[in-house]
């Protein structure tokens, strides 16, 4: 079959995989191909095993590939054969040199502009999926451009806002899709040809089309907004447990303004995940490299009262289980940095363990979909960690439920069974508060919910 045009996306990971599977089961015309360096990840696409858990894929997946859905580690021919290629390869915090620990890493992304340069032989439109500091069109234009061979490239920014667990429905049925061109007629013609591909399942107002440099930081602060909102709530959850309000209640009556509104109130144990953490830092980094200060200040503690939260979660395991945890066992109820994923970057679970290790506490871990990855980032840490599928077996002797991760699955278990395998006083810290405190105290737990009054036994 004859395409209209041939997209190629490299990076294969959360957001290229799912990205391009619902293009193509979107847009049968077009031919979609998914490239990766790393050749274990691009076999798992082509199984029935994908590299990621994320609820619907398979199906979105299995419709399109093998039709007009491919995923191969042939950059070299991919870059050839396309009209389009969406960049969607990993923008880590950079760990090395100057701005280590705030900066964005760009070594993987301007690799792939060097990659794009030397297998062309004719124009193409360059799209932006990574999250990217402000003015990365900028670097990736002059290095396009660049080249001997007399070939034009057109940038556009396509910053993606899928979250995951939800990413396919989030692909389906966006809020929005931000598509960031140069003001030129070659800038608009070339975003025109994006809104084209997303305009046959998006309805057209919730298509926005911007200028290059608004797209890219208007997804750096589409990330620190919804952060901000959970660092908020967590900071009034300290305050919750020190005066006996309750945080829910809180969150309820505060959201019901809807000038503020309900979402990304919980109180937890903290936000994780890959981008968070990394988009804000990044953006404390321009602001700081523009000399804006109070700016940069200003988003920083976003960050410190993440990690306040993170430890006050295990300080109060800490001190309510008479100062020590030497060699008790403490069950962790979840890994992954929230429900319906696998993933654990940046998962506050990684934090508490390594804690509670250096406590000497002994940990067992439940998660339905993380374990293989908490091996991962728990291995070389001194300590005994036990790896429980089974919740039963985690907290089987063990003297704390610690909550990590919202999965249902936990709220489902039979209590009474849990309790009655503990060692007692048994305890639970629910760092998400799913469970049912007041039942769980009935039962005969000492309960810890976040922002909320305990519920002890002890006189
Ligand atoms: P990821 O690490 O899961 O995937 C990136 C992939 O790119 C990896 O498989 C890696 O092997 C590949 N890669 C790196 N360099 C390459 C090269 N030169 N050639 C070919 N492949 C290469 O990352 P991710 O979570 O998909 O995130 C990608 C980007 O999207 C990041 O900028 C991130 O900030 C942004 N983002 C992520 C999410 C999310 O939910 N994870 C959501 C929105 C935006
Ligand atoms: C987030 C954004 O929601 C996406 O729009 C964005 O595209 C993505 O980051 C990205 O750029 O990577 P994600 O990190 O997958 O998506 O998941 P979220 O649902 O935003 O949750 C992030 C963290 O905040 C989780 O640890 C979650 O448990 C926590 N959270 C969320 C709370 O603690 N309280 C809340 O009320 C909501």
């Amino acid at each position: 079959m004859k395409f209209k045009k041939n997209i190629l996306c490299i990076g294969a990971g959360y957001v290229g995989g799912p990205t391009m599977a619902v293009i193509a089961a979107k847009c049968p015309d077009l031919k979609v191909n998914v490239v990766d360096v790393n050749a274990e990840r691009i076999q798992a696409w082509n199984s029935d095993r994908l590299p990621i858990f994320e609820p619907g894929l398979l199906d979105v997946v299995r419709e399109a590939r093998g039709r007009n859905l491919s995923f191969s580690t042939d950059i070299a021919a991919g870059i050839r054969e396309a009209d389009i290629i969406f960049v969607s390869v990993n923008t880590p915090t950079k760990t090395f040199g100057h701005g280590a620990g705030m900066a964005s890493d760009l070594q993987y992304w301007e690799k792939t502009a060097y990659e794009i340069v030397a297998h062309s032989d004719r124009a193409k439109i360059i799209v932006e999926k990574s999250t990217l500091p402000v003015r990365t069109a900028e670097a990736m234009e002059r290095i396009l451009q660049e080249n001997k061979k007399g070939l034009r490239f057109e940038v556009v920014s396509n910053p993606e806002f899928l979250a995951e667990g939800t990413a396919v429905k989030d692909l389906l049925e966006p809020d929005r899709v931000l598509i960031g061109s140069r003001q030129t007629e070659e800038g608009r013609k070339a975003a025109e040809e994006i809104v084209g591909i997303f305009a046959r399942w998006v309805p057209g107002d919730r298509i926005i089309t911007t200028n290059l440099w608004s797209a890219e930081l208007s997804k750096l602060v589409a990330n620190a907004f919804l952060a901000q909102r959970i660092s908020s709530i967590n900071s009034i959850s300290a305050l919750c447990e020190k005066t006996g309000a309750d945080v829910s209640e809180i969150s309820y009556a505060v959201g019901s303004d809807r000038r503020i509104g309900p979402r990304f109130l919980s109180a937890s144990i903290g936000f994780g995940g890959s981008c968070f953490k990394k988009d804000i830092l990044n953006l404390v980094y321009i602001a700081r490299s523009y000399g804006l200060a109070e700016v940069a200040d200003y988003w920083q503690a976003v960050i410190r009262m993440n990690e306040y939260q993170q430890d006050r979660f295990v300080q109060t395991i800490i001190r309510e289980m008479f100062h020590t945890v030497v060699g008790k066992k403490i069950a962790l109820l979840g890994f992954a940095f929230k429900a319906d994923t696998g993933d654990t970057r940046e998962s506050p679970g990684i934090y508490v363990a390594r804690k509670l290790l250096e406590e000497r506490a002994i940990l067992a871990i439940s998660d339905p979909q993380a374990l293989d990855n908490a091996r991962r980032d728990l291995a070389g840490l001194a300590g005994e960690v036990d790896y429980a599928a089974d919740p039963y077996r985690a907290a089987d002797g063990a003297q704390a439920l610690a909550v990590i991760t919202e999965w249902r699955d936990f709220q489902a278990l039979d209590y009474e069974k849990v309790f009655a395998s503990m060692r007692k006083p048994a305890f639970v810290f629910d760092g998400r508060n799913i469970l049912d405190h007041r039942r769980l105290f009935e039962i005969g737990f000492n309960v810890y919910p976040l922002g909320k009054p305990s519920l002890t036994h002890f006189a």
